[in-house]
């Protein structure tokens, strides 16, 4: 596990998401307040883009079908056995950085 710099905070608007693209890996980013919380871009339902759905407190809605997924725990509210993965953030003064 090492810690890879991916963005900077004040890039990140509330309540919009960002994808950052880490070798192999889609994530997007989500602010909320100075918290900031990073899951897989890809929807597991059929690969629609997380990062630019709608957020709603923790709750993103995938913007194809509308399943939503906790930003903080990456569990789809519909169908608790289907997640995305979630990877633990560093903030750094402006630095957002993601142990992958
Ligand atoms: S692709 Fe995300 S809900 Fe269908």
């Amino acid at each position: 596990m090492s810690l890879t710099c991916v963005a900077k905070l004040s890039e990140l608007r509330e309540g919009r998401g960002r994808v950052v693209s880490v070798g192999d890996k889609t994530i997007a980013l989500f602010r909320r307040g100075d918290r900031v919380h990073a899951i897989d871009n890809t929807c597991p339902h059929v690969n629609g883009p997380l990062g630019e759905g709608d957020l709603e407190g923790d709750w993103v809605a995938c913007p194809w079908h509308k399943w939503r997924f906790d930003i903080t725990t990456g569990l789809c509210e519909r169908h608790p056995s289907v997640s995305v993965a979630c990877y633990p953030v560093a903030i750094d003064g402006d630095e957002i950085s993601l142990e992958l």
